[in-house]
C-alpha cells in the first residue's frame, strides 16, 4: 500500500519520517561509477554506462539503480549563490545532470546520487577541493530532487567539527585519513557525531521524497556512552541501508577481509527489509581476480542481501561475466522477501567455509567456498545443515538433484557451491550433547590474563592469547566421548581491518593432548570487547583420546594475538 501523505513510521528530533517503508525492502540493484572511473566522471563516460546497462539486458535483469558516486560536484570550494546547494562541475557535465537522469529514467532507470554529510566530499585531491552536504543538507536534498533522486549514497569524510581551513589541514587528515595517501581515506575511528549528522540528512531526503538512502561509513563503530556500537545499531531507522565494511578494491583478499566482517551482521538477526547491509560495489569485471573469484564473489554478496551494484565498463564484459551477473536463481535469492542474509555456519581454515540461509518460501541458500586456492573437490553433506534430505540445485549450471544427502564437484580456487535446497528434509533425533568449560579456568602462561567481560557467561575472559610474549592458555582434564569433532568457541574479536590490510580475523594456534598445532581463523564478532561475544563457533578437532583425561591449548600464530575467548565446549 502506497501512503499518499504523511504517515507517522518514526520520529527523529520531533519530525515525522514517513516515507521509509515505501522504498523497495530488498537490496538495491544498479550501477555505480566508483569503480570503474574514481572520481573521473563526465558526460561522455555517464551516457555510455546507461546506454551499455541497457543494451545488454541489465535494466531488464533488475539492475535498476544508477547512482552517480564522487566527481559530479564543483571543484572550486563554492556552493550555487542562486540556490545555496552544491555546484554542479560544468567542465566534466556542460550540461548538467538532469538530461543524464532524464536518459537513464528513459531507460527504465532509477536516478541515484552521492554526498557526504560532513564538510568534504572524498577526492583524490588532498585536501579535498569538494564541498560536502554539513549544514546545508536542505539545500542539496532540494537539489537531489530537482535531478529526480530515488537514492542517494551518503558518507561522513571530513572529520573536524568546524570548517577547516583548506590551507591549513595536513594531508594526512584529508577525509579523517590515516595512510599518507588521500586514497587511503576513510575514518578509522569512532565517532560520537555519526547519528545526529546522518539523521539530518536522512530527514532533509525524506522532507523532499527521496526515500533511500545509504549510510556508507565504512563499518565503523559509533561511540556511544554505553561503548562502541557497531553500523547495525546506530543505522537503524535512519537509512534504508548501511556500508558493513570499508571499501572493496581489486583482489580476493578484499572480498575475504569483507566477508569477514559480514559474520557477525548476519548472525546478529538484526539485518531485514529496510535495514540491509550493504557489503559495497562489485568488483565483477575488474581486474585483479579470476572468473571463479568473482563468480564467488558475485554469489556471496547475493546471498549475504547486499546490494548489487555494478561497477566496472560494463561494455567491456565478457558474455561468460554477463551471465554470472544476471544469474536468474542468485539475483531471486539476493531479492527474496525475507531479506536474511547467509550465516557462516562452519569454518575449515584454509580449506572451505560452509554458509547457509533461510528463504521466504523454507528453501535454503547455501555457499561452500573453497579456501585452499587450489582445484579440488568441494563436497557439501547436508548433515551439516541439520538436513537428512533435499532437493539440490546448482546455482551455476541449473541442473537439480533430487533426494540427496551430498553435494560435490570440482571447483577451480577460489571457487564455490552455490545452491539452493528445496522439499528439506530434517534431521530428527537428539542433538550432540556439548560439556562447557570456562576458559578462565585454564592455565595461564606467558602474559596471557583473565579480564572482566560483561557479556560473557563466565563473566571474565581470557586475553593477551599470543602476542610477541606468546601467552597461552591450557584447559586440562577434559572428558569426552569423541576423538574427533566440533568443538564451540565463544570468543571476542573486536580488531577491525580496514583497506590496505588485515582480514577481518584472528589466528589462534590451538593443540589437543600437546598434538600438532591447528591454525583456526576466528572472524571478527563485533566491535565492543566486553560484550560482542560470538557464541558456539564451530571448530573441527582431532586428537582427543575418548578413555582419558584431554588438554587444549590455546595461544597466538607468530606474533599476532588469538582473540579473546569466554567458554568452549566439547562432545559430552
Ligand atoms: C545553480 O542553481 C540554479 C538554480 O537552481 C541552476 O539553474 C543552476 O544550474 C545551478 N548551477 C550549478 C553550476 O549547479
Amino acid at each position: 500500500m502506497r501512503a499518499t501523505h504523511c504517515t507517522c513510521v518514526a520520529l527523529v528530533g520531533g519530525a515525522c519520517l514517513a516515507a521509509a517503508q515505501q522504498f523497495q525492502s530488498t537490496p538495491v540493484m544498479g550501477w555505480n561509477s566508483y569503480n570503474q572511473f574514481g572520481c573521473s566522471i563526465n558526460e561522455a563516460k555517464i551516457t555510455q554506462a546507461i546506454n551499455s546497462l541497457s543494451s545488454r539486458g541489465f535494466v531488464d535483469a533488475g539492475y535498476k539503480f544508477f547512482q552517480l558516486d564522487c566527481g559530479w560536484a564543483s571543484r572550486d570550494g563554492q556552493r550555487n549563490a542562486t540556490s545555496g546547494a552544491l555546484k554542479i562541475d560544468l567542465q566534466s557535465f556542460p550540461n548538467g545532470l538532469l538530461p543524464l537522469s532524464n536518459l537513464a529514467r528513459s531507460k527504465g532507470m532509477k536516478w541515484s546520487m552521492y554526498s557526504d554529510a560532513g564538510f568534504r566530499m572524498c577526492d583524490p585531491q588532498a585536501p579535498s577541493p569538494v564541498l560536502g552536504s554539513l549544514g546545508h543538507e536542505a539545500a542539496d536534498a532540494d537539489l537531489f530532487k530537482s535531478l529526480n533522486s530515488e537514492y542517494v549514497k551518503c558518507t561522513i569524510s571530513y572529520p573536524a567539527l568546524v570548517e577547516p581551513n583548506p590551507l591549513t589541514v595536513v594531508v594526512d587528515d584529508n577525509c579523517y585519513a590515516d595512510g599518507s595517501q588521500a586514497s587511503q581515506n576513510a575514518p578509522k575511528g569512532s565517532r560520537t557525531d555519526f547519528v545526529t549528522r546522518y539523521t539530518t540528512m536522512w530527514k532533509e531526503l525524506q522532507r523532499v521524497g527521496i526515500q533511500g538512502m545509504l549510510i556508507c561509513q565504512w563499518g565503523v563503530p559509533y561511540s556511544t556512552s554505553n561503548g562502541l556500537e557497531g553500523p547495525v545499531e546506530w543505522t537503524k531507522g535512519i537509512s534504508t541501508s548501511f556500508r558493513l565494511s570499508d571499501d572493496i578494491t581489486t583482489g580476493w583478499g578484499s572480498v575475504y577481509r569483507i566477508y569477514n566482517q559480514a559474520v557477525h551482521i548476519a548472525r546478529s538477526g538484526q539485518i531485514g527489509p529496510g535495514h540491509i547491509a550493504d557489503a559495497d560495489l562489485l568488483e565483477v569485471g575488474n581486474s585483479g581476480m579470476t572468473f571463479d573469484e568473482q563468480a564467488t564473489h558475485f554469489a556471496a554478496w547475493a546471498m549475504l542481501k547486499s546490494a548489487l551494484m555494478i561497477s566496472t565498463n560494463v561494455a567491456a564484459l565478457s558474455n561468460e561475466l554477463v551471465a554470472v551477473l544476471q544469474n536468474k536463481d542468485l539475483i531471486a535469492i539476493n531479492q527474496d522477501s525475507a531479506v536474511k542474509p547467509i550465516k557462516l555456519v562452519q569454518r575449515w581454515t584454509s580449506d572451505r567455509d560452509l554458509w547457509s540461509g533461510d528463504l521466504a518460501n523454507g528453501d535454503i541458500a547455501v555457499l561452500v567456498v573453497d579456501l585452499s586456492n587450489a582445484r579440488r573437490t568441494l563436497s557439501l553433506q547436508l548433515s551439516d545443515l541439520g538436513i537428512k534430505s533435499a532437493d539440490v540445485k546448482d546455482l551455476w549450471t541449473s541442473e537439480v538433484f533430487k533426494n540427496t544427502n551430498s553435494y560435490s564437484k570440482q571447483v577451480n580456487g577460489h571457487g564455490s557451491l552455490a545452491l539452493r535446497l528445496s522439499n528439506i528434509q530434517y534431521a530428527s533425533g537428539p542433538g550432540t550433547q556439548y560439556k562447557y568449560i570456562s576458559v578462565s579456568s585454564g592455565t595461564l602462561a606467558s602474559g596471557a590474563s583473565t579480564q572482566a567481560c560483561a557479556g560473557c557467561v563466565s563473566s571474565t575472559k581470557v586475553g593477551n592469547l599470543g602476542g610477541s610474549s606468546h601467552g597461552s592458555v591450557t584447559l586440562s582434564n577434559i572428558v569426552t566421548s569423541q576423538a574427533t569433532q566440533t568443538v564451540k568457541f565463544d570468543y571476542i574479536n573486536c580488531e577491525i581491518s580496514y583497506l590496505g590490510g588485515g582480514s577481518n580475523e584472528r589466528l589462534a594456534s590451538i593443540k589437543v593432548n600437546g598434538g600438532a598445532a591447528q591454525t583456526v581463523s576466528f572472524p571478527l564478532s563485533g566491535y565492543n570487547w566486553a560484550t560482542d561475544i560470538h557464541a558456539g563457533y564451530a571448530v573441527q578437532l582431532s586428537g582427543f583420546n575418548t578413555q582419558g583425561p584431554n588438554s587444549i591449548s590455546i595461544s597466538g600464530v607468530g606474533n599476532g594475538y588469538a582473540p579473546d575467548f569466554d567458554r568452549i565446549a566439547v562432545v559430552a
